[in-house]
């Protein structure tokens, strides 16, 4: 009898074990054996999102621990985030940290369930039930908006719409933006600012790698010759960095259209600025003084400064926007800190289409997790949400919407480094064992939700590759998500 037991806890133990090394088959003599090697205790973390952060994460994880199984909650039926749909065309480069992400989810302690809308499919509390931590990963799905009147016009866009567009995020598909007009106008200086005006004004073969056929079709016919880029602040706080700007001033059949005035006394201060701020500067000054002696460019491109967006101006038909209104702001304080103050007066600029790129923004994702609304992140110290056990965070749901993907994965292996810190002094119970993906899996059952693993998705990805060779581009994106779940499970 005494023995019996023992045998079936044996057993319990091993099948605990084979879910963790991601084996279905039942084998209790070779199981055994494994035991031997491995912890009893099977460690099981779910995170939710696979963009950058969700696989940084992850991949810390696994190389940290041998007994921990990881696996990734995403809502698309595609893995990757930001590299798939934020990444420029003309970038392809960036999205070689693909080939990393694909290793860890390949992993034999990893899993990918694609298709899974955290927050509507199944709760957050449901998957602390069924896992020993829950890191939270889905980054920046929103965006900030300008508030003023007329935003809702045809012809403004938000930039992360506009991006989503071009790198067929599905629910952007039906954005088809008309470009038609001359003049564009794009709020914030950032770097995705710097993205979408050089998509609107690159030569068509640069962006010939992923970009969405049918935006290809579009910026063929674009009638779209003049991008300004409009800050609130002065020369000395653009938001963007050298390598973009650089790119901005090398485009081809472009010539740059700044205000000289805008850089007076710019240079006396060259000086005292922290080493990247000067060399961005001291590029900008340089592009000011080679302007005046351009040339028979067809396009052209220029910052605007100390402007803020006051009001959209409808043309004739009341329905479209024709021009936008700014207020002329000057600066108080000096240096990163300076802030915008509007002077009372007000300038108005004609253009056809109007892009604000002024942030993305983090947005609840369950009622019963902590949201910090003012500052749109989810409350943390070093990764922990704020006042609930078990719940983590990485990426810009947990820093906001800023930072390259070398941030992000920074910022994903100290949170790591925190789970994997509470592990070991006891702040998580792991003397439980969780049901992991079993339990959660039986859930989304009973919702009808029907999940893409990640060879699934490896389906999709070779018929995107075959797509894209018959237009000659390394791949061609599905835009549709039952499209995408069609292949997925053919
Ligand atoms: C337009 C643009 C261009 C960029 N270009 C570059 C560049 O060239 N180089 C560079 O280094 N950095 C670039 N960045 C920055 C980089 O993309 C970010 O640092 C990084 O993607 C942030 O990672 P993340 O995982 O936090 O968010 P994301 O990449 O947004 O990933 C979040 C994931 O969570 C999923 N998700 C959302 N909600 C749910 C839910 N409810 N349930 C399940 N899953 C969910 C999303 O579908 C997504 O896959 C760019 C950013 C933007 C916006
Ligand atoms: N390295 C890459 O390859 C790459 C490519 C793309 C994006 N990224 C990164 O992704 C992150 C997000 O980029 P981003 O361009 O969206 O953000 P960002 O760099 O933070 O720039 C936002 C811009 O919008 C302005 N802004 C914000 N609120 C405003 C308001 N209410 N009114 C007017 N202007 C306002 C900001 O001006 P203020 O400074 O005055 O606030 C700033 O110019 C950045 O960290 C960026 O570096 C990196
Ligand atoms: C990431 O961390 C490393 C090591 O601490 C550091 O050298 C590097 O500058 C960081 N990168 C970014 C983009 O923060």
């Amino acid at each position: 009898m005494r023995n019996m037991k023992m045998h079936f806890a044996a057993i319990q133990r091993c099948l605990l074990v084979q879910q963790c090394m991601g084996t279905s088959s039942v084998n209790v003599f070779t199981s055994v054996r494994k035991l031997a090697s491995a912890t009893s205790t099977c460690l099981k973390v779910c995170i939710v999102g696979a963009g950058p952060a969700g696989f940084y994460t992850a991949q810390h994880l696994l190389k940290s621990r041998t007994d921990v199984q990881v696996d990734l909650y995403e809502r698309l039926p595609v893995p990757f985030g930001l590299v798939r749909f934020g990444v420029a065309p003309d970038h392809p480069e960036v999205k070689n940290v693909i080939n990393t992400f694909t290793q860890t989810a390949q992993h034999d302690r990893c899993s990918f369930y694609g298709n899974v809308n955290v927050g509507k499919d199944v709760s957050v509390q449901e998957l602390q039930q069924a896992y020993h931590a829950v890191v939270l990963s889905y980054g920046a799905e929103g965006n900030r908006k300008m508030g003023v009147t007329g935003e809702d016009l045809a012809g403004v866009y938000s930039a992360k719409d506009f991006v989503g567009w071009y790198n067929g995020l599905p629910c952007n598909k039906q954005l088809q933006p008309d470009l038609s007009c001359e003049t564009v106008v794009i709020l914030g200086q950032g770097n995705v600012a710097l993205d979408v005006a050089r998509v609107l004004l690159s030569p068509l073969d640069i962006l010939k790698t992923d970009i969405t056929q049918s935006a290809l079709q579009a910026l063929e016919a674009s009638k779209v010759r003049r991008v300004l880029v409009v800050g609130r602040r002065g020369p000395l706080q653009v938001a963007c960095t050298i390598k973009f700007l650089r790119e901005m001033l090398n485009l081809p059949d472009t010539r740059t259209e700044m205000l000289a005035s805008d850089f007076e006394g710019i240079s006396d201060t060259l000086k005292d600025l922290p080493r990247p701020r000067k060399r961005l500067t001291e590029l900008m000054l340089k592009a000011v003084k080679e302007a005046k002696e351009e040339t028979d460019a067809r396009k052209r491109w220029g910052f605007r400064f100390l402007r803020s967006p006051v009001e959209v101006l409808a043309g004739p038909d009341g329905a479209r926007a024709a021009a936008i209104r700014l207020a002329v702001n000057k600066l108080e304080g000096s240096g990163d800190a300076a802030r915008a103050v509007t002077t009372g007066q007000v300038e108005d600029v004609e253009c056809g289409m109007i892009i604000s790129s002024i942030g993305y923004k983090s947005l609840p994702i369950d009622s019963s997790v902590p949201f910090d609304l003012k500052r749109a992140i989810l409350p943390n110290n070093l990764g922990r949400v704020q006042d609930t056990s078990g719940l983590y965070c990485s990426g810009w749901v947990k820093r906001g919407p800023t930072g390259v993907i070398a941030t992000t994965m920074n910022d994903s292996f100290d949170t790591a480094r925190t789970l994997l810190q509470d592990m070991e002094s006891g702040v998580l119970d792991l003397s439980v064992s969780k049901a992991g993906s079993g339990a959660i899996s039986a859930l989304l059952g009973s919702r009808g939700v029907r999940v893409v693993s990640f060879p699934e998705w490896e389906k999709i990805n070779t018929e995107e590759v075959r797509r894209g060779e018959v237009n000659g581009k390394p791949r061609e994106k599905l835009l549709d998500v039952k499209e995408m779940l069609s292949v997925a499970w053919s």
